[in-house]
């Protein structure tokens, strides 16, 4: 039984750093990139965090963190309370919990797979109900992001970008998870598809009591998302706190450049 309770953060990070080895440097001492340095984070169900920082602040390793794709060089990940264990059954249950979209959905998909076969793959690996029950599960999942069941027999490329997108969150949605991190999930897109798709995650986010981590360099892409926003400069989380705060009463210099820049369109 777990004693997990849903009001809690599903992850926590608490003082996590990871250095990364670079490709520069001598092969018997290679420079190292402190990407991440003493992050604490909380992601809650219901609840839309934004991390928010220039290219190369370390946004991407901590998303890497948060579903346990990157170990942290030191620091503790809860997940549901407690640390996160080796082994395949605790790397499952995490990987149900929480799922990641990407910046870029034509790399991150297969681009060999029809829509049908991507959005089985993880149903089939998890061995979940029968082989009637997976495929209306994908049909739900179609309809869940706004795609017609036409797109199950296509190919990723035959698609547009934004419903490349949609495909990808729909995986993301396959085994009912808590939380999603999205990395830079419109950045790719076509300037006139990023509020459809920022508003699909809202949505989404409402109707499935979902936790979100949204992730993006615009400041204003993420505000227009975020319950709570954190401010990442140079491995660090600089400021944290409401959206309304962060825009209102800004506390830190870096956070001030930022809202200071030029506003974009989402
Ligand atoms: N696998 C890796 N090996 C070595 N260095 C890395 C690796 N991944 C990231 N870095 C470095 O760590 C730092 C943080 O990178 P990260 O990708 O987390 O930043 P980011 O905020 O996501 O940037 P962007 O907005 O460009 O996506 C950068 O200096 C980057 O070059
Ligand atoms: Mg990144």
């Amino acid at each position: 039984m777990s004693t997990w309770d849903p009001a809690e953060p599903v992850i926590e990070l608490q003082n996590i750093h990871v250095i990364h080895k670079s490709r520069t440097g001598t092969m018997f001492k290679r420079d190292t990139v402190h990407a991440v340095n003493d992050v604490s984070l909380q992601v809650r169900k219901g609840h839309t965090l934004g991390i928010v920082g220039e290219s190369g602040c370390g946004k991407s390793t901590t998303a890497r963190v948060m579903v346990g794709l990157q170990e942290a060089t030191s620091g503790t990940v809860l997940f549901k309370g407690k640390p996160v264990a080796r082994g395949a059954k605790a790397q499952k249950e995490m990987g149900m919990s929480v799922s990641m979209v990407f910046q870029d959905a034509s790399t991150a998909l297969n681009p060999r797979m029809i829509v049908r076969d991507t959005l089985l793959d993880p149903l089939n690996v998890h061995g979940i109900g029968s082989p009637k029950d997976r495929l209306d599960k994908v049909k739900d999942l179609l309809a869940v992001v706004g795609l017609p069941l036409s797109a199950l027999d296509v190919l990723p490329r035959q698609i547009s970008g934004g419903q490349r997108q949609r495909v990808a969150i729909a995986r993301s949605l396959a085994l009912g998870p808590d939380i999603i991190v999205a990395d830079e999930p419109t950045s790719a897109l076509d300037v006139s598809v990023r509020a459809q798709v920022l508003n699909l995650l809202q949505d989404l986010k409402a109707a499935l009591g979902l936790g979100l981590v949204f992730i993006s360099h615009d400041i204003n892409t993420v505000r227009y998302i975020s319950d709570t926003i954190a401010v990442m400069n140079a491995g660090k989380i600089v400021e944290q706190n409401t959206t309304a705060e962060i825009f209102d009463n800004p506390q830190n210099d870096y956070t001030r450049t930022l809202l200071d820049s030029v506003p974009s369109l989402i």
